[in-house]
């Protein structure tokens, strides 16, 4: 049902002189968050925050840095607050579940600078039952009418040494793995120059978001941002003696300033979820809750779909994306190939890497700009035939993009890419940024790359085209807004394990990434690879998981187009490819069934088109045995069919032992699963 409340109340405040310390507060709709808003007798703006009367933020004030202006820092007086409360339930037209809650009680403080400036600053808090969002709000004055910002200088004030899931707050990638440390032990300068990354810049201790910690007495918090529109990504600058977080915004070596706005704009909300237990982080809600509604309207033209490609063949080197190597990945018969395969296997598209011209000039060439295309066939490559075929046998063609970070080059051909896509019926497109960004000096998490990928999926819905983003800009629930940012990286994906020169993904990667990138957004992590040491290919790399986990992440980790990545050999003949026909990718309900952060989470989900339930549990290095109570479930009876780890399944040592088992469940049922070291499982539930 769906039901709309919004109450406005003005608050009648009590104006003091600018000498006198003035206090507003606000509370979560359950009473157990408190946001206590400050201005100092020095008129200095600052928030705390208390979760069951005990401090989770300690007093962190707020303020900017200009280019041409005096800094926003002091000589504020409170001229006016509003508070309201906000209820409804919104749809999302594919996701983890259908109907969202939305309830939050609100708190607008207007600031006003006491001295000759006048300047007014608007601070807007909305408090949840799972967590705070706030924003700066810069509204319509005299004496301000552009802002070139050098920095934003929001604190975030930690009440002690709490345990920290990071990575280091890179300002071209977030391809690094998670650290887990005492917040005084983040060292993130430390990863700088990696070796397998093409673009890197870590300029600041600081970490990147959704960054999620650990107090001792148990509460997880996690910080990130929401709604990034026209404005540069936020790292968080650490300082490990005094516990202490401060917003550092992603620069630009082109200009002095880091953020140009007009006035009036807001800027992106900072958020912080807060939860007793870890598994409450994944059900929230916050990220997305904090965007606009759907701009776009009728959004079913793009379906939700599994889908296979060519594509690990590249990152193993059984082919290539260029054509000049003599081992093309991207043929007609090739691409034919994947078609029957998933066509034979309820998997709905096929990814093509590597079928247009320029990828001879792909990595490591500096001059970038005009070396791809984006209609251009290989001449081995046929794609009107590709698409007919596909459409014959029900699948369709995901395009692919890769820009290799020249923007301008890619800005210039959208509008006749995404034509061409419209005109072949392909409604959507996997886009990469590989490499140092052109122009020269800009970074992948600045205002400028902002706007190309915000300018991008908004120019692509046009076209009824979807972007699933790599070396994307970070979510931040925009998917709200523009429901065609279907997916992205955003991550070390799978890709690593094929040719990291670390190892790989290690086994605990997934039990972070699930409390930590995945707050964020949908992953296109590319699950599915069931040649896990893959040794005719290469001999000194391998996935570090089981093959019970590989089936887990469809799952797990959330995502409307979900690939099945391994070659189509590797699937014929094997028994655990049922688990990838029958799995759903689009979701009525979610449950997070329990979970650690970095240790191991379970999730259920309900499809939307059937009464069936899927679940997935991933684990670390450690093997653990759990009980799965099925409460959750409608009444009936399933048919479960149990994909777990073997006696003998261990992610290094055997990580292929599998067993499939079926047995009878209805919501009365509890089943005591083992869990392999690095490994896992899946379950389908089939009601009957
Ligand atoms: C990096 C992407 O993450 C990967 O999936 C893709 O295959 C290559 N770029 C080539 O575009
Ligand atoms: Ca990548």
């Amino acid at each position: 049902m769906k039901y709309l409340k919004f109450t406005l109340v003005l608050l009648s405040i009590t104006l003091f002189s600018c000498s006198q310390k003035q206090q507003t507060t606000v509370s979560s709709p359950d009473k157990n968050i408190l946001v206590e808003f400050s201005v100092s007798e020095t008129g200095e703006p600052s928030y705390k925050i208390l979760y069951k009367n005990n401090d989770v933020i300690k007093t962190s004030t707020l303020g900017f840095d200009f280019a041409r202006e005096m800094a926003l820092k002091d000589n504020f007086e409170i001229i006016n607050t509003t508070s309201s409360n906000f209820n409804e339930t919104w749809q999302m037209p594919w996701g983890e579940q259908l109907d969202v809650v939305n309830n939050y009680k609100q708190l607008k403080i207007e600031l006003q600078e006491s001295s000759k400036l006048k300047r007014k600053l608007n601070i807007v808090f909305r408090v949840y039952n799972d967590g705070v969002g706030f924003r700066y709000e810069f509204p319509e004055q005299k004496y301000l009418s552009e802002v070139l910002i050098t920095e934003e200088n929001t604190e975030f004030n930690l009440t002690g040494n709490h345990k920290v899931w990071w990575i280091p707050g890179d300002w071209d990638i977030y391809e690094h793995l998670y650290n887990t440390t005492k917040f005084s032990e983040i060292d993130a300068k430390k990863f700088a120059n990696h070796e397998n990354l093409a673009q890197t810049a870590i300029p600041n201790n600081a970490v990147n978001t959704p960054v999620t910690m650990k107090t001792e007495s148990g509460l997880h918090l996690s910080f990130h941002e929401a709604s990034l529109v026209d404005y540069s990504g936020m790292t968080l600058e650490v300082n490990p003696q005094n516990f202490t977080m401060k917003s550092v915004l992603v620069g630009s070596e082109n200009t002095s300033y880091k953020v140009k706005q007009k006035v009036p704009f807001n800027t992106p909300w900072r958020t912080i979820q807060i939860a007793e237990e870890a598994k409450d982080l994944i059900a929230s809600n916050l990220i997305v809750n904090l965007n606009e509604p759907n701009k776009l309207g009728d959004v079913s033209w793009f379906k939700p779909t599994k889908y296979t490609g060519i594509w690990w063949e590249m990152h193993l080197g059984k082919s290539s994306w260029d054509m000049a190597s003599g081992k093309h990945g991207a043929t007609t018969e090739n691409a034919k190939a994947f078609i029957d395969f998933s066509a034979k296997n309820n998997i709905g598209a096929v990814l093509v890497e590597g079928w247009n011209t320029g990828w001879e000039h792909w990595i490591g060439f500096e001059d970038r700009e005009g070396v791809f295309d984006f209609v251009t066939p290989y001449s081995d490559y046929d794609l009107q035939e590709v698409v007919r075929y596909g459409k014959e046998k029900g699948v369709e063609i995901i395009m692919h993009h890769e820009t290799s970070a020249a923007t301008e080059t890619y800005e210039k051909q959208q509008d006749t890419a995404y034509a061409l896509m419209k005109s072949l019926g392909i409604h959507s497109v996997k886009t990469g940024y590989v490499g140092k960004i052109l122009p020269k000096g800009e970074f992948h998490h600045g205002q400028y790359m902002v706007n190309q990928y915000n300018n991008a999926v908004i120019k692509a819905a046009k076209y009824q085209v979807a972007i699933n983003a790599h070396e994307p800009i970070k979510a931040t629930g925009l998917r709200r807004t523009y429901p065609n940012t279907i997916s992205r990286e955003g991550l070390r994906g799978q890709e690593f394990n094929a040719w990291a020169s670390d190892g790989g993904n290690p086994p605990e990667h997934l039990p972070i990434v699930a409390f930590t990138r995945m707050l964020a957004g949908p992953i296109d992590y590319t699950p599915g690879i069931f040649d896990i040491k893959f040794n005719q290919w290469k001999e000194d790399n391998q996935v570090n998981t089981t093959i019970a986990q590989q089936l887990a992440l469809y799952v797990v980790i959330y995502s409307p187009v979900q690939m099945a990545a391994d070659l189509i050999e590797n699937y014929e003949g094997n028994p655990a490819l049922q688990f990838i026909k029958d799995v759903g990718v689009d979701w009525q309900e979610t449950k997070v069934l329990n979970g650690e952060v970095g240790d191991f989470v379970t999730i259920a989900r309900k499809e939307r088109t059937s009464d069936n339930w899927f679940v997935g549990g991933i684990t670390d290095e450690n093997s653990r045995e759990m009980t799965i109570d099925f409460s959750f479930l409608d009444k009936g009876i399933y048919e479960a069919t149990i994909y777990e780890d073997g006696k003998n399944a261990h992610w290094n040592d055997n990580p292929t032992d599998l067993n499939i088992r079926k047995i009878e469940v209805t919501n009365q049922s509890k089943e005591t699963l083992k869990l392999a070291a690095g490994g896992g499982f899946a379950i389908s539930l089939i009601k009957k």
